[in-house]
């Protein structure tokens, strides 16, 4: 893997956050395969298949392509290249499509394009890491983590984005669902910057 030509993709997914992620993917993909909730342009979603790829396991990435509240016209990180004139809409398969077709790591990638919460309902494959990086609304954080923590396999992984302790620095949502996750069971394994690994006891 060409790491820096990776960091050079369009996404929110900076090295060392990455690194982070290489490294919980390939320990805890020994026990079964990662999902994703969150692709955006794959770019996190490159860094659990070079992980997962060391076990021969598979990364399932969800996305609706539609893009999170903070990716719409006139909010933080719209940007007008992932938006589809024709659809009058984000989209972000385009960017996905060009993005994978970079690396060959992409074979381990399944991309579903659907709403996390639809994908969950019908879910049966026992995960070894589940990464949470989808809308950062309390609501559908919460949901990401309820619909899916049962999914995990015993002694498994939860990884979560954009944990900010301070509410000056980042929105509070993905904070909330880690501290449910630490009361209902779940232990610290490893903090890197923003994003944190827990495992299911
Ligand atoms: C912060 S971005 C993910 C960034 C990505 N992991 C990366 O490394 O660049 C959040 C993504 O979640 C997706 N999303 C938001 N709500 C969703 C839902 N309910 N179901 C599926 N995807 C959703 C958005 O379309 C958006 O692409």
């Amino acid at each position: 893997m060409d790491f820096d030509k990776l960091d050079k993709l369009k996404g929110f997914m900076p090295k060392h956050e990455g690194a982070a992620l290489l490294k919980w993917a390939q320990e805890f993909s020994l026990l079964g395969p990662a999902l994703e909730i969150g692709t955006f342009g794959g770019k996190s979603s490159l860094y659990l298949a070079c992980g997962t790829s060391k076990n021969n396991q598979l990364v399932f990435t969800i996305d609706h392509h539609q893009g999170s509240e903070e990716h719409q016209a006139d909010e933080e990180y719209f940007d007008p290249t992932i938006f589809d004139k024709k659809l009058n809409r984000v989209n972000t398969i385009p960017l996905m499509q060009s993005n994978l077709n970079k690396f060959k790591e992409s074979k381990w990638i399944i991309p579903i394009i659907a709403d996390s919460n639809k994908i969950a309902s019908v879910w049966t494959i026992p995960l070894g890491l589940l990464f949470i990086d989808g809308s950062h609304t309390e609501v559908s954080a919460k949901s990401d983590y309820d619909n899916w923590k049962s999914k995990i396999l015993k002694d498994g992984a939860l990884v979560i984005h954009d944990i900010y302790e301070n509410p000056n620095e980042g929105g509070q949502a993905p904070h909330l669902i880690y501290k449910q996750a630490l009361l209902e069971g779940f232990s610290l394994h490893e903090k890197i910057d923003t994003t944190v690994c827990l495992i299911k006891n």
